[in-house]
């Protein structure tokens, strides 16, 4: 049979497999995401999300160590305060759980890069992601609120603040009150492309942040929307964002992509709790190989442009990364 081109002849083996592959990652490249909690002697896996857990400070210490261990470089730090109120006043105390924890690993796990999310959910008795207006949250009046809990992490020790509440206009804010503060050197991740997700729910119960009452739909986006994410990026891109997101990942390669070849700062992409709970759910009913399926779909992520990975599984893919597994 006469064929010239014959695809197969570039998969004839690993080696050659290797040589060309076209989608190329690095376990500096991940982030793993970390519950911190009030109290001691706390080291609970959350249900929701088996192999998570909330540490309380006294066991974060050692967590940190895992996971740098384990290969991770950056890890995202989540809050659950143990008081609420209206306004989330808990989330920029000089004693709230975030600075604390940030503190304590600064001192104690030095080597380990600390984001942290910023965000009012954890920590307004209502639940939602800013201050209240009636039954909606007041973009404007959220601003202040949501500048003074990033210098407050910046001032404990965070090395890049992350904020994810969705209001317009708060990745300015928050450059502004940091440069005023003397932190021009603080990068900011935006999670600027972060859509009305029912993939969120296991984090939720995790960080017991669920609205108490309607949606964040006012604030996250549309999923049936790609432009109005690309509109989102560039706005925060110009607002002074360092790093966009887009959040979810799994079901938004489309947007990942289109946002990748929109914006000229790096693109990370939010594999978020209810994609790890799929898979650990599926995995631990023995109806897929988890490791396979983590490492294909940790590669689809990168291949649609994901330049950053913000994922439960940093510590495993790691490790695969280490081992060659994939990478
Ligand atoms: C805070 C925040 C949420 C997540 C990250 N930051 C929850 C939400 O917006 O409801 C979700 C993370 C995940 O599901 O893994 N606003």
């Amino acid at each position: 049979m006469e064929m010239i081109k014959r695809p197969r002849r570039l998969r004839g083996g690993q080696t050659i497999r290797k040589m060309v592959r076209e989608t190329r990652m690095d376990k500096a490249s991940l982030i793993y995401p970390m519950f911190v909690v009030e109290g001691t002697g706390i080291k609970e896996e959350i249900p929701s999300m088996p192999g998570q857990y909330h540490y309380s400070l006294d066991k974060f210490p050692a967590a940190l160590e895992e996971a740098a261990k384990a290969g991770v470089s950056s890890v995202l730090l989540f809050g659950i305060p143990d008081r609420k109120d209206e306004v989330g006043s808990s989330a920029w105390a000089e004693d709230g759980i975030i600075q604390k924890a940030l503190r304590l690993a600064k001192e104690k796990v030095p080597e380990l890069y600390y984001i942290t999310d910023v965000c009012m959910c954890e920590y307004t008795s209502h639940g939602h992601c800013g201050a209240l207006c009636g039954h909606d949250v007041d973009n404007d009046a959220t601003l202040p609120l949501l500048a003074r809990t990033a210098l407050s992490h910046v001032e404990a020790g965070a090395d890049m603040v992350a904020p994810s509440d969705m209001m317009d206009g708060r990745v300015g804010a928050i450059r502004k009150i940091l440069d005023e503060n003397g932190h021009q050197e603080i990068p900011i991740f935006a999670y600027s492309v972060k859509y009305a997700s029912s993939f969120y729910g296991p984090f939720r119960q995790a960080a017991d942040s669920a609205p108490s009452f309607g949606d964040r739909k006012t604030y996250q986006m549309d999923y049936h929307n790609v432009k109005e994410g690309i509109k989102e990026a560039l706005l925060d891109v110009e607002e002074g964002a360092d790093l966009v997101m887009v959040k979810p990942a799994l079901s938004y390669m489309d947007v990942i992509r289109r946002v990748s070849e929109a914006v000229s700062v790096p693109v990370g992409a939010y594999s978020v709790s209810g994609e790890y709970a799929m898979i650990k759910a599926a995995a631990l009913n023995g109806w897929i190989d988890e490791a396979s399926v983590v490492c294909e779909s940790a590669a689809s992520i990168y291949r649609a442009g994901a330049d950053v990975l913000i994922t439960y599984y940093a510590k495993e893919l790691a490790k695969y990364m280490d081992e060659g597994r994939i990478g």
